[in-house]
């Protein structure tokens, strides 16, 4: 699934938990209603030319992290799952691979296996965690599951740098999490490291060109963790910090210019980054042979539609067909309150207008090409980039007609959403654009809680929002939240406002922290920014009598109220 999403049409599982990635898009593109045979065959590791180092998944809960932080050392690197074979691998002719955690035993039944050719690739291998247990077993090393677990925090002692740990300190912090513990190297290697609980909490055979560390070298919690992964990428494989994100511009306009030839594309714009990034990369690739549709359905915050026209047609002169559907809408929505309901029938009017204005444009010639905001993650979630990947078919929703196809045109599948928004940087997009907060698909309709999106609730709950933001903003907090936005509920509440009472609206401001939407903490806004928020929001907007604060993480509540 694309962050460019459409508003679902059809949201398989009818409640939550829902899909983060689509909170980028208030407008969609059809990724989600495109088939996943049509997808062409360019997976990350056939997308570069640039060295690479593979991570192998063997299901950690920081694997994507250690992808992303080898690429913060300037190297490409792509997570396969743990099974993908040897050969997998070496079709990307890596400088280095590495074995990820993963919650596995390595003695328990079904435990991801290490194939043994993996290590004769003629690459260093990283062992992290559950990989380093891996290499023990494999190599003759001693491993046993302890008494206690080491969880969190621990002291590493470094009796001997060697090669991996040069440059590190004796003593310093890092991050465990196991069970499993190697009690001995294996023969011919070094014991390089030690923590309370794991007498051998690193080692390597530099003649082998084999390594492994116990701790997360990912996560912050352990300072040097970034040299380590620097030391092994740099000194051990041998790789330049030839990679960033912004090098892949050139190389994919070249791609992209190869795939369309002189056809045309079509691309649905929604404001969001993954769509706005991938639509100027089609564009400095094939110019005016790709047209943007942007389909404002009256659900957007306040001038965001605007902010969209501005940029691309005014400023980078895409071609653009900017279609004000509002009106269809909300004639879609009225009488509607359940929240399902309510993003059903958006997806599905979605769908109607952006099909119309793809038949508009193919009549005016032939239209082969969808140009989509695909992520990294999200190829990762399909298969990970394995050329056998099936995209996830739950948001793959029905009614788009059979003569609609496209190849998809995806130029941001080998990038995490932090590059994307420096690719983003480095095109010129403006900052607003680049740094955008999630924003739902069905947009502010679905924070209208219990009640009807009418234009004149929208209106109000517009207006607060553009208060909340603009405050957000003036404090310098915008790009700290993960998302700020204001709710409607449908009560209203008593107030006092002159010497006459009141009996208004309700709004309820939503603001919170997250690395992933998966999991979400209230932000801790100053008092001070609340009250200014609060008071301005009752002196400028006459129908809002009360202002709220909702003070859950997630879980046990979600960020969006339905
Ligand atoms: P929850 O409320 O489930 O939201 O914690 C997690 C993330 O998903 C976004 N969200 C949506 N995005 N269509 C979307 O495109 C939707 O229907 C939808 N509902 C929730 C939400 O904004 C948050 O970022």
């Amino acid at each position: 699934m694309s962050a460019t999403k459409a508003p679902q049409a059809a949201r398989a599982v009818p409640t939550r938990p829902r899909d983060e990635r689509g909170a980028d898009g208030a407008a969609p593109a059809l990724s989600d209603v495109c088939s996943a045979h049509e997808r062409p065959r360019t997976t990350p590791g056939d997308v570069q030319s640039v060295e690479e180092v593979v991570v192998l998944d063997f299901g950690g809960q920081y694997s994507q992290l250690i992808a992303r932080r080898v690429r913060e050392c300037g190297v490409f690197s792509e997570l396969l799952p743990h099974h993908v074979g040897a050969a997998e691998v070496l079709r990307r002719r890596p400088k280095g691979v590495i074995l990820s955690g993963g919650p596995a035993s390595v003695y328990e039944e079904g435990a991801p296996p290490l194939e043994p050719r993996l290590l004769e690739l003629g690459v260093p291998v990283l062992g992290i965690c559950y990989g380093m247990q891996l290499l023990s077993r494999e190599l003759g090393g001693e491993v046993q599951g302890a008494e206690v677990g080491e969880f969190g925090r621990s002291q590493l002692t470094v009796h001997r740098p060697g090669r991996l740990l040069a440059g590190t300190p004796a003593e310093q912090s890092c991050w465990m999490s196991h069970r499993d513990t190697v009690f001995g190297a294996p023969p011919g290697f070094d014991a390089l490291a030690s923590s309370t609980a794991s007498p051998v909490a690193a080692f390597e055979s530099v003649e082998r060109g084999m390594y492994g560390i116990q701790f997360h070298p990912e996560v912050v919690h352990t300072p040097y963790g970034q040299q380590v992964l620097t030391n092994f990428l740099q000194d051990i494989c041998g790789c330049e910090r030839s990679w960033s994100p912004s090098s892949v511009i050139e190389e994919q306009i070249e791609r992209i210019r190869t795939q369309v030839g002189d056809g045309r594309a079509i691309c649905g714009l929604s404001g969001g980054v993954d769509s706005s990034v991938a639509a100027l990369l089609v564009h400095r690739a094939i110019g005016d042979r790709l047209t943007c549709v942007f389909v404002d359905h009256g659900l957007m915050r306040k001038n965001e539609g605007e902010q969209v026209i501005a940029a691309f047609r005014d400023h980078f002169h895409v071609p653009l067909v900017a279609v004000d559907a509002s009106e269809r809408f909300l004639g879609r929505l009225a009488g509607v309150t359940d929240p399902e309901e309510k993003r059903k029938r958006i997806g599905a009017e979605f769908i109607r207008v952006f099909e119309e204005e793809a038949r508009k444009l193919s009549a005016e010639g032939e239209v082969r090409f969808l140009v989509q905001g695909t992520l990294y993650s999200d190829v990762i979630e399909s298969g990970g980039g394995t050329g056998a990947a099936t995209i996830k078919s739950h948001h793959n929703v029905g009614g788009l007609p059979e003569d609609l196809e496209f190849e998809l045109v995806e130029p941001l599948r080998a990038l995490f959403k932090d590059e994307v928004r420096a690719v983003g940087a480095e095109l010129g997009l403006p900052e607003r654009l680049v740094w955008r907060q999630p924003f739902p698909g069905p947009g502010l309709a679905i924070r209208i809680v219990g009640g009807e999106a009418t234009r004149e609730r929208l209106e109000i709950l517009r207006e607060a929002d553009a208060i909340l933001q603009d405050e957000i903003r003036r404090a310098g907090l915008y790009r700290e939240l993960w998302q700020s936005f204001c709710v409607l509920p449908d009560i209203r509440t008593v107030g006092v406002q002159g010497d006459a009472r009141t009996y208004g609206n309700v709004i309820v401001i939503r603001a919170v922290t997250s690395n992933d939407a998966m999991t979400a903490d209230w932000a801790r806004l100053p008092y001070d920014l609340l009250e200014q928020i609060a008071s301005r929001m009752i002196s400028e907007i006459r129908p809002v009598g009360r202002v709220v604060l909702d003070i859950t993480s997630k879980p046990p509540g979600t960020i969006e109220w339905e």
